[in-house]
């Protein structure tokens, strides 16, 4: 071995370090020079055996500072091309933090929902709680427990969504089509005296035009009490609609029927655009009228079945759907709107 192959390999393993760019580039650098099965540095010192003992020593010597040196050198290049990636990321990613940053939508409760807690504002400084309950519902609660048994006609009232699973032991399970079922639930599990208002969507099976939709949200009122009569429901609806539309306002209740109360009501209000002229209202279409919701004293029947005495407490019930009354409230011709998240709509509540 030549003497002087510990400074060519210098030269050449230091030219060879700066002409390495990237990171692939240094790593095979290093196998080449300083590995220490085939690294050229490697080779020298395996390669000592065959020089006289003086040579040795130099060479050796020599060999090892290299070895050093060269680490030394490798690390410092490392750190320059670390450097120089960063800086090119910077360069090329760069923001312009002076830019003005986009605006912000801002999000708005919905008209209906709007609507909803000037409902339960009232219902709740009128004494009623607000309860919930679920919209995945049991046909015992829809339906039988308040007297609608299946085939009852009165089903045809109701056209209901039905849900293919079922839950082991218990009546099959449907979108529930009212609110009411949450008066069977609440005089389960609560006896009188009971006032509770109760928020929530309702679905039904129903083909969409202006005024039908698929899922409507709606307000149960439930009352039970000693004494309670058609006068407390009807003063009740008056002083709640009276609070929402107007001081001013009358309402109306004409017989109807659903199979949970006796006597059974659908109420209106004289509409408050035309106060209860009706010719060439819009509002109410020239009727003066404005249907709110079906009403009624609660059928003796369930109360019994709720373990209520019926002689002792009366009581009474309401439910309300709101699509519709917020179509009167905010002037809105398709009840579908409502749904289709147009914020050319939306965004005028
Ligand atoms: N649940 C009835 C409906 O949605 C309305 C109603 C509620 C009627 C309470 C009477 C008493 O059609």
């Amino acid at each position: 071995m030549a003497l002087d192959a510990v400074p060519l390999l210098r030269n050449e393993a230091l030219t060879a370090l700066a002409a390495a760019g990237d990171d692939a580039a240094l790593r095979a650098w290093h196998t080449a020079y300083l590995g220490r099965k085939d690294g050229r540095l490697t080779g020298i010192l395996r390669t000592l055996g065959s020089l006289s003992i003086e040579d040795r020593k130099t060479v050796g010597a020599a060999a090892t500072a290299l070895t050093l040196e060269l680490e030394a050198a490798f690390e410092a290049r490392e750190q320059e091309l670390r450097r120089s990636a960063l800086a090119r990321s910077i360069e090329t990613g760069r923001v312009d933090v002076t830019l003005p940053a986009r605006p912000h939508l801002q999000g708005g409760l919905h008209p209906v929902t709007q609507l909803l807690r000037k409902i339960l504002d009232a219902c709740r400084s009128m004494g009623f709680s607000i309860v919930e309950g679920p919209e995945v519902e049991l046909d015992y609660y829809n339906f039988e427990a308040l007297r609608i048994p299946q085939d009852h006609p009165a089903r045809d009232m109701w056209d209901t969504f039905w849900i293919d699973e079922r839950v082991a032991g218990q009546t099959p399970l449907l979108l529930r089509t009212q609110t009411s079922p949450m008066q069977i639930r609440f005089m389960e599990e609560h006896k009188p005296p009971i006032r509770i208002a109760s928020p929530g969507r309702a679905y039904r099976f129903e083909a969409t035009d202006t005024t039908h939709e698929w899922m409507m949200t709606q307000v149960e009122i439930l009352a039970v009490d000693e004494g309670l009569n058609m006068g407390h429901l009807k003063g009740t609806l008056l002083d709640l609609f009276r609070r929402l539309f107007g001081p001013e306002r009358r309402i109306r209740l004409q017989a109807s029927y659903f199979p949970f109360v006796e006597p059974g009501a659908e109420v209106a209000m004289d509409c408050y655009v035309c106060n209860g002229v009706g010719t060439g209202c819009a509002s109410c279409h020239g009727t003066g009228w404005i249907e709110m919701l079906g009403a009624g004293m609660v059928h003796p029947e369930i109360l019994e079945n709720m373990g209520i005495d019926s002689r002792k407490y009366t009581g009474f019930a309401a439910g309300m759907g709101l699509e519709r009354l917020a179509m009167q409230y905010y002037g809105v011709p398709d009840i579908r709107w409502w749904y289709q998240n147009d914020l050319r709509l939306l965004s005028q509540f």
